[in-house]
């Protein structure tokens, strides 16, 4: 089998780990990255010894079969819609958009074609996530009732970064509100509760957010943008026949016994590099799996538009002081659906 051409665009941080990913995959090459900051296409392609450019047009559009959009999280939709447009698979990363009405705009436009598109919720592809996803469907500790999620970055990006990411819980929690949608379907309701700790440029460094499932689960996400113990990933799920737990990761399971410290272990994984590089390796692994087989790409825009949903409603639910009531979706509660 031919392997599928790849093209990375966007060669910053998250581009960066899928132009790596694409390179070890066995049925993939990187066909380009691209870039308009020169510097940062020539380091990334140099690095990788692939071909780079600053012609994003040109690599949405070439002789890729599929295109990663790592671009920043305004242009994802425009982005997006180009490639489509021009025939490719394409994988684009989270938030969908930093509105409805862009993401609508995306739906509007890529039409029948969205099952072309994956949407980069990495964290369903960990694969925590997917033995929980499993152990829920088994019925292991039977219906879901309650679900904590903690997720704390060690130190929040730059100021530039933040002003673009469209804050807190489209940038960040978006995942979280993914993550809830994974175990216990579609939600109901939402309320909110925002911290500013630091002189952040962002109206939040903190959260927790309240969401009440169609099922009837609740689940509390609880978010910081630092951590002085460093990356901070952390789930309970608490079902009426029992719990599961998702720990944090460190390099080794070591425990060190001293005379000053017990139970001294590595510290975490430093951040979602590393944490979550597995993650990547099999979303990248589903999503050309999904290329070959012809089957819709999974998490889909729809998933995304659900999660941006979520997330304005945060917003709202701290504008107003009050629970938000969302229209829920057609997923079925604890899994059966996307994917
Ligand atoms: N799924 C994840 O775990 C994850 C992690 C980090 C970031 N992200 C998402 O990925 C996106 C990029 O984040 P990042 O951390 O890599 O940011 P970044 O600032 O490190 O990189 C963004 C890159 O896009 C480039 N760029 C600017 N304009 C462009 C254009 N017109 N066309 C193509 N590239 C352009 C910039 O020069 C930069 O190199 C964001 O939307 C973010 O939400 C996802």
């Amino acid at each position: 089998m031919s392997r599928l051409r790849v093209a990375v665009v966007g060669a910053g941080r998250i581009g960066s780990v899928h132009a790596a990913t694409v390179t070890g995959h066995p049925r993939a090459v990187l066909a380009c990255v691209a870039d308009p900051v020169e510097e940062s296409a020539r380091s990334l392609g140099e690095s990788l010894g692939v071909p780079w450019t600053t012609d994003v047009e040109a690599a949405l559009t070439g002789d890729a079969d599929a295109v990663l959009v790592c671009s920043p999280t305004a242009l994802h939709g425009p982005h997006t819609q180009t490639a489509v447009a021009a025939g490719k698979h394409v994988l684009m990363e989270k938030p969908i958009a930093l509105d409805l009405a862009a993401a609508d705009a995306c739906l509007a436009a890529v039409g029948a074609n969205a099952a072309r598109v994956m949407i980069g919720f990495n964290r369903r592809f960990s694969p925590e996530a997917l033995q929980i996803r499993e152990r829920l469907d088994a019925g292991v500790i039977g219906p879901v009732e309650q679900v904590t999620i903690i997720s704390r970055d060690p130190a929040p990006p730059s100021d530039a970064y933040l002003q673009g990411s469209g804050g807190l819980f489209k940038d960040m929690t978006i995942h979280d509100f993914d993550m809830a949608r994974f175990l216990v379907g579609d939600i109901a309701a939402v309320h909110a509760t925002g911290q500013r700790t630091s002189d952040i440029a962002d109206a939040h460094d903190g959260a927790v957010v309240t969401l009440t499932a169609v099922s009837g689960a609740v689940v509390v996400i609880i978010n910081s943008r630092h951590c002085a113990a460093g990356y901070d990933q952390r789930m309970e799920i608490f079902g009426r026949d029992g719990s599961i737990e998702q720990t944090n990761q460190r390099a080794t399971s070591l425990r060190v016994h001293t005379g000053s410290a017990t139970e001294a272990a590595d510290a975490y994984l430093p951040f979602f590099l590393e944490r979550y590089a597995r993650a990547y390796a099999t979303e990248l692994d589903t999503f050309l799996g999904n290329i070959a087989r012809g089957v819709p790409q999974s998490p889909s825009l729809a998933d995304g538009r659900a999660a941006l949903v979520l997330a304005d409603a945060a917003a709202e639910s701290i504008r107003t002081g009050g629970t938000v009531r969302v229209e829920a979706g057609t997923r079925e509660p604890n899994g059966g659906g996307d994917r």
